[in-house]
């Protein structure tokens, strides 16, 4: 299973990567707006920082524009996966950049039929948001499983990228259902390193060794 860090922050990304266990990265709109920094200057850094795929959205409406504005973000590196939104202009602009071979992310998937169009749009990733389905009382899980389920029926070669992750319980559920990534804001991906057990073990661990009197270096 892959991790992505939804986060368009550099130095979480690059504390993040530090740990060897991040494997990609995804950004939308909304987290660049939260740096109050240039987009494109942003995706660079990123895309120097990090080898896995970074998801930068597009944020034109119309094919045409949404063309133009993926062929300028695929230009910053080769490891732009460029994001659109999962309307009829945005899977015509994944299917034209996938066709060119530039790699897609599909956002705001909201239901298993909607997969199944990003999918045959060329799609390299759809993006099922599971928080924002629950937060209106929706399965947001049950979603994946059903994209799961059917995407093993075809030869889409598509990704499960599992977003709008709330915490490590959604990180668990995902990886049973055998979802390919899960995109982590950063305070996920340091809960997950969490158990009290651990902590304390440690302690314990520790404690013994100091009454050793012994240094291992
Ligand atoms: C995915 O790429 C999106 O950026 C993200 O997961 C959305 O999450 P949110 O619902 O917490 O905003």
């Amino acid at each position: 299973m892959k991790f992505f860090i939804d986060t368009a922050d550099i130095d979480e990304i690059r504390d993040l990567a530090a740990t060897g266990l991040v494997d990609g990265v995804t950004t939308n709109p909304s987290l660049i707006a939260k740096t109050g920094r240039n987009f494109l200057d942003v995706v660079e850094e990123i895309c120097g920082v990090v080898d896995g795929p970074v998801s930068a959205e597009c944020v034109a409406t119309d094919h045409e524009t949404m063309l133009k504005e993926g062929r300028k973000l695929a230009e910053i590196a080769d490891n732009v996966a460029v994001k659109v939104p999962l309307t009829p202009d945005g899977l015509r602009t994944c299917k034209a950049l996938s066709d060119a071979g530039t790699m897609g992310t599909v956002t705001l998937c909201f239901s298993s039929v909607q997969a199944v169009l990003a999918a045959k749009a060329g799609a390299t990733f759809i993006s099922p948001f599971v928080g924002r389905l629950e937060d209106i009382g929706e399965d947001g899980m049950q979603l994946i499983a059903d994209i799961c389920d059917i995407y093993a029926n075809y030869d889409f070669g598509t990704e499960v990228l599992v977003a709008s992750v709330r915490g490590p319980r959604h990180v668990a559920l995902a990886a049973q259902l055998g979802a390919d990534v899960a995109t982590l804001p950063p305070n996920v991906l340091r809960q997950m390193f969490k158990h009290t057990l651990t902590d304390k073990g440690l302690d314990a661990f520790l404690a013994d060794w100091a009454k050793t009197g012994q240094t291992i270096l």
